[in-house]
């Protein structure tokens, strides 16, 4: 791998505690940085480099998925740590960054690779960019990446300008937007599972597809993210990234070549099939929801506008269901049902694909049969469930049976950790693209549109629940309904 310098802003920040840092960690002593590796943490608050080394050691001991025990491994790892304090809007303290970066790739004649990583909030994005770019930090004679964490925006409008601003400084080949769904194994997994199973590759239509169901369901609430969570929403937090992004690693046609390039070519084209909502109406495809207080594992929980920092008065959606139809030669005429929320009853992500039901009864009994299910967890527990009909010996009824297959994640690198490893690789595939960051919002802005004019009923439903009854209704309509709810 080449030789660069890793530019962390935001490095005393909680995503860098928790993730970015650990991840770093974790390919470390799995050998897959370069040789010549160099971090450079950034922020605003004065410390010297062995306080801010010791932050980051806590945060091994704390957070790594391999714990931090082998104190000399952590001591190796932290020599490759630097920090420097850094005013995001003092341009003088990029030309001091520039110039510790120059003397060190000088001194030790590395190539002027360099990453740029922004755990910082969204907000600041544009300016960090344009003074990188005057500072020239940003114009190398080798190669330079820029990373961000959603949100891309706030609305279609935003995300534009925010995307106009990055461009000024890097080309979308060099910008790579974290969508860490795309770094859990079994999203992963969803091109592997069609590609490499003929069987269930035929099965991957309309012809035979009833509906399809996306969850993430959540037990935890708001938390200490009100500020943000207030102003955002699950439509806006999970619904127009993770959720879309999950659709469009399944319903994408299979490359031929799995390259970042066609990866991203098949998703672009899943969102341009997507029926645009003003068709149908925002009212008839979507659920908005609200948790009010409840129960979850035995405790009460208050109520979202009870949360500290929320608006009492507040509307903003805690769940969103959503029918969408994606009209290719493929999926026309199969629903997809997306749903996601806090404080529901359990914490899983899944996938559940329907199938079709036999035309009629099996005829020597008369009996009517369950349908085919193919469940594929995303997580906390990673697996394959397939549900199949059988003829039970000891009544004699056709019963549906599953066959299960778990996913032994003991060991698995964490999202973060593939993510960044593809990115030092400067290999895209599974982080969003621009195109499908646009389309996403455009998607979703009527959605938003909706919200915020409050035209859309507000239901509620009970802390530790599965959301509200019209999220059943919805699929009631077509004659289905939400498989493994608790
Ligand atoms: C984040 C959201 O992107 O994803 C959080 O901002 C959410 O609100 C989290 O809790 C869920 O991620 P995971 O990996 O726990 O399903």
């Amino acid at each position: 791998m080449d030789a660069m310098t890793f530019v962390l802003f935001g490095a005393t920040g909680d995503l860098a505690k928790r993730k970015i840092f650990p991840a770093i960690y974790n390919l470390y002593l799995d050998r897959k940085l370069p040789e010549s590796f160099q971090l450079i943490g950034l922020g605003r608050r004065k410390l010297s480099e062995d306080e801010f080394r010791s932050q980051v050691a806590q945060s091994l001991r704390a957070f790594s998925r391999r714990p931090a025990a082998d104190e000399s491994a952590v001591r190796d790892f932290l020599e490759h740590i630097g920090y420097s304090e850094l005013n995001v809007n003092e341009l003088s303290d990029y030309a001091k960054l520039a110039s510790r970066i120059e003397e060190r790739e000088q001194r030790f004649v590395l190539p002027e690779n360099r990453v740029f990583y922004m755990s910082v909030a969204p907000e600041l994005f544009g300016t960090i960019v344009a003074n990188l770019q005057e500072s020239g930090l940003s114009r190398v004679s080798g190669w330079k990446r820029l990373v961000i964490e959603k949100p891309f925006g706030h609305d279609l409008e935003s995300a534009r300008i925010l995307n106009a601003s990055l461009a000024q400084a890097f080309e979308e080949k060099e910008i790579f937007r974290i969508d860490h769904y795309l770094g859990k194994p079994m999203v992963q997994n969803l091109e592997v599972l069609e590609y490499s199973n003929p069987v269930l590759q035929a099965l991957w239509r309309n012809r035979y597809v009833a509906n399809v169901q996306i969850t993430a369901a959540e037990t935890v609430g708001v938390e200490t993210r009100a500020e943000y969570y207030d102003h955002s929403g699950a439509v806006r937090d999970m619904f127009q990234n993770h959720m879309l992004q999950m659709l469009m690693m399944l319903a994408m046609q299979l490359p031929k070549h799995s390259t970042a390039e066609e990866v991203g070519f098949k998703k672009r084209k899943v969102m341009e099939a997507l029926r645009p909502l003003q068709h149908e109406g925002v009212e008839t495809s979507v659920v908005r929801g609200q948790y009010t207080a409840g129960q979850i594992g035995g405790k009460q929980v208050a109520g979202y506008t009870e949360e500290p920092g929320v608006n009492p008065a507040s509307t903003t959606d805690t769940y969103i269901a959503a029918r969408l139809w994606i009209d290719d030669y493929f999926w026309s005429e199969v629903p997809f049902y997306i749903r996601t929320g806090k404080r529901l009853a359990g914490k899983s992500t899944r996938i559940v694909i329907e199938f079709k039901d036999p035309a009629d009864k099996f005829s020597r009994t008369n009996e009517t049969t369950a349908p085919n299910l193919l469940t594929i967890d995303i997580g906390p527990e990673a697996g394959v469930t397939f549900q199949l009909n059988m003829k039970n010996p000891l009544n004699g009824k056709i019963e549906p049976v599953q066959i299960h297959t778990a996913v032994d994640e003991k060991d698995v690198p964490e999202a973060y950790e593939t993510l960044i490893a593809d990115m030092m690789r400067g290999d895209s595939t599974f982080f969003a693209h621009w195109d499908e960051v646009e389309l996403a919002w455009q998607w979703v802005q009527p959605i938003l549109n909706a919200f915020e004019r409050n035209e859309l009923p507000l239901h509620t439903y009970a802390a530790g629940s599965n959301g509200p009854e019209a999220a059943d209704r919805l699929l009631e309509q077509d004659g289905f309904h939400w498989w493994h709810d608790e």
